[in-house]
C-alpha cells in the first residue's frame, strides 16, 4: 500500500486547521460572553495549559506509535487486551457525529457570505428576524447550503491526506490569519479596543459558576479537537524524527491565539458599533451583522470577508472530523477512498437534514426530545459525552496500558525534566477533570 504522509509543515497546519473552527471563532465568543469574560476566559487557559496541552501530547503519541486508524492503533499498543481496548478507537464516531450539525452551521455561513454581499440588517431587531427566519422556516435555503457543504468536504476528503486535506489547509489556513489579522489590526484602533481588553482580561470571579467551569474545561477540549481520534489519525503519518512537543506546542498556540484575538476583535465591534458584548450562539449571526452595518462600506467589506475566513475555519476542521472513520473502513475493510468519503459524507448529510428539520416550523415538534431539539441533542451528546469520554480513555491508556518504558523511550527527550509532571498529568489531573466535565453536564454533579 502506498503510503501519502503529510510534509512535516503540512502537519502542523493540517492539525492547525483541525484545531482553529467553529469553536474558536463562533463558540469561545459567545461562551466568554455568556459566563461574564475574564474569569471564564482564565479558567479555559489554564484548563488548555494543564489538560488539553498534555492530553494532546499523548493522542499524538498514540497516533505515532500506533501507526494505524484509531482502533487498529488501540489493538496494536494493547496486545494483552486487544478485543476490549479497541473500542476506544470507535471515538472516531463522534467527528461524525459532530459533523451532522457542524455542516448545517459551515450552511448557514455560506448562506451569511451571499447575503453580506448584497445587504446588512439595520438594527439588532431586524438581525434577529432574518436569523430566526432563516433557522425556523427557511428549510430550502439551509438544504441547499448544507448540501453544498457536503460536496465540497467530500470531494477534498476523496483527495486524500496530502493532495486533498494539506493543500486545502495551505491555502485557507493563511488566507484565514490574513483576514483575521487585518480585521484585528483595524479593531485596536478603535476606541473600545481597552473595553474588550478589560471585558476578556479582567477575572471577576464571583461570575464563575460551577457551570462556567465546566464550560470552560470542556471547550478547550472541544476547541483543541481532542478525544475522537483526530490527532491520532493525523499523526499516523509522521515521520520517525518528529518532535510531538514542538508540533502540539506549536497546534496549541495558534488555536488559542486565534480565539483570543476572534473575542477581542468581535467585541472591540459590539462595544464600539452595537451595544456591547453578546451572549449566545447569535453573536456572530446576529449582534455582529448589525454592528456591521453600523460600521458602513467597510463593514460590508468586513462582513463578507468575516464569514469566509469563518467558513474556511470551519471547513478545516470538517475535513479532520471525517477522516478517522474514512481510515477507519480504508485500512480495515480495503474499502476506496471514494467509497469510503462518499458513504461518510452521505451519512452527515442525511442526519443533517433532520438537524435542519429539528428546527423547523412544523417539522420541530417530532424531531424534540425534552427541552432540546435533534440538533442541541447530537451537539450535547458529542461535547458532554463523547469527547470528555475519549479524552479520559486517551489518558488512561497512554497513562496506564502502554507501558511507561515504552512512552518514556520516545517522550523522554522530547520533554525532558517535563516528562514526569506530564506523566502525572495524564495518570491523574485529566481523569478527575474529565469525570468532573461529563458528571456535571449530564447533570449528576
Ligand atoms: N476544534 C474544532 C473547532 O474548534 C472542532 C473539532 C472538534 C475538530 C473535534 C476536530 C475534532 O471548531
Amino acid at each position: 500500500m502506498k503510503i501519502t504522509r503529510f510534509s512535516r509543515i503540512g502537519f502542523i497546519i493540517a492539525a492547525t486547521g483541525s484545531a482553529v473552527g467553529l469553536g474558536n471563532i463562533w463558540k469561545f465568543p459567545y461562551i466568554t460572553g455568556e459566563y461574564g469574560g475574564g474569569a471564564f476566559v482564565l479558567v479555559y487557559l489554564v484548563t488548555v495549559l494543564l489538560v488539553g496541552f498534555s492530553t494532546m501530547i499523548a493522542e499524538m503519541l498514540m497516533g505515532y506509535l500506533g501507526r494505524m486508524d484509531t482502533v487498529s492503533s488501540f489493538e496494536k499498543l494493547a496486545p494483552a487486551k486487544k478485543h476490549l481496548w479497541k473500542f476506544g478507537g470507535f471515538e472516531s464516531l463522534a467527528g461524525l457525529f459532530i459533523m451532522i450539525f457542524y455542516s448545517v452551521v459551515i450552511g448557514w455561513i455560506f448562506n451569511y457570505i451571499i447575503t453580506s454581499l448584497t445587504s446588512l440588517p439595520a438594527t439588532p431587531k431586524e438581525a434577529e428576524n432574518v436569523f430566526n427566519n432563516m433557522l425556523h422556516t427557511d428549510f430550502t435555503t439551509q438544504f441547499f447550503y448544507h448540501t453544498m457543504a457536503f460536496v465540497w468536504i467530500t470531494y477534498v476528503l476523496n483527495k486524500g491526506l496530502k493532495s486533498g486535506i494539506e493543500k486545502m489547509n495551505f491555502y485557507l489556513m493563511p488566507a484565514l490569519i490574513i483576514i483575521l489579522a487585518g480585521m484585528f489590526i483595524y479593531a485596536t484602533t478603535l476606541g473600545a479596543f481597552s473595553q474588550a481588553v478589560a471585558f476578556m482580561f479582567t477575572p471577576d470571579w464571583s461570575k464563575i459558576t460551577s457551570e462556567a467551569f465546566v464550560t470552560a474545561v470542556g471547550h478547550a477540549f472541544f476547541t483543541l479537537g481532542l478525544g475522537m481520534g483526530t490527532i491520532m489519525t493525523y499523526s499516523a503519518s509522521l515521520e520517525e524524527d518528529a518532535n510531538l512537543v514542538k508540533n502540539t506546542f506549536w497546534v496549541v498556540f495558534f488555536d488559542t491565539a486565534i480565539a483570543i484575538v476572534a473575542g477581542l476583535m468581535l467585541f472591540t465591534f459590539l462595544y464600539q458599533y452595537g451595544s456591547g458584548p453578546a451572549k449566545g450562539p447569535g453573536l456572530v449571526f446576529i449582534s455582529l451583522p448589525s454592528a456591521f452595518y453600523e460600521m458602513g462600506l467597510l463593514g460590508n467589506v468586513f462582513a463578507i470577508f468575516f464569514f469566509i475566513a469563518l467558513a474556511f475555519a470551519g471547513l478545516t476542521s470538517s475535513v479532520s472530523l471525517v477522516e478517522p472513520m474514512i481510515k477507519y473502513f480504508i485500512d480495515r475493510f480495503s474499502w476506496s477512498r471514494l467509497k469510503a468519503s462518499i458513504s461518510m459524507g452521505l451519512f452527515f448529510w442525511f442526519f443533517g437534514i433532520f438537524a435542519i428539520l429539528s428546527n423547523i416550523d412544523g417539522a420541530k415538534e417530532y424531531l424534540t426530545w425534552g427541552d432540546k431539539s435533534f440538533f442541541d441533542w447530537v451537539d450535547y451528546v458529542t461535547a458532554a459525552i463523547m469527547l470528555p469520554l475519549g479524552g479520559l480513555i486517551i489518558a488512561i491508556f497512554v497513562g496506564f496500558v502502554i507501558p511507561k518504558s515504552k512512552v518514556e523511550s520516545v517522550m523522554k527527550s522530547q520533554l525532558k525534566w517535563a516528562f514526569e509532571p506530564w506523566y502525572f498529568s495524564l495518570r491523574y489531573i485529566t481523569p478527575i477533570a474529565m469525570c468532573i466535565v461529563m458528571l456535571s453536564l449530564i447533570g449528576i454533579l
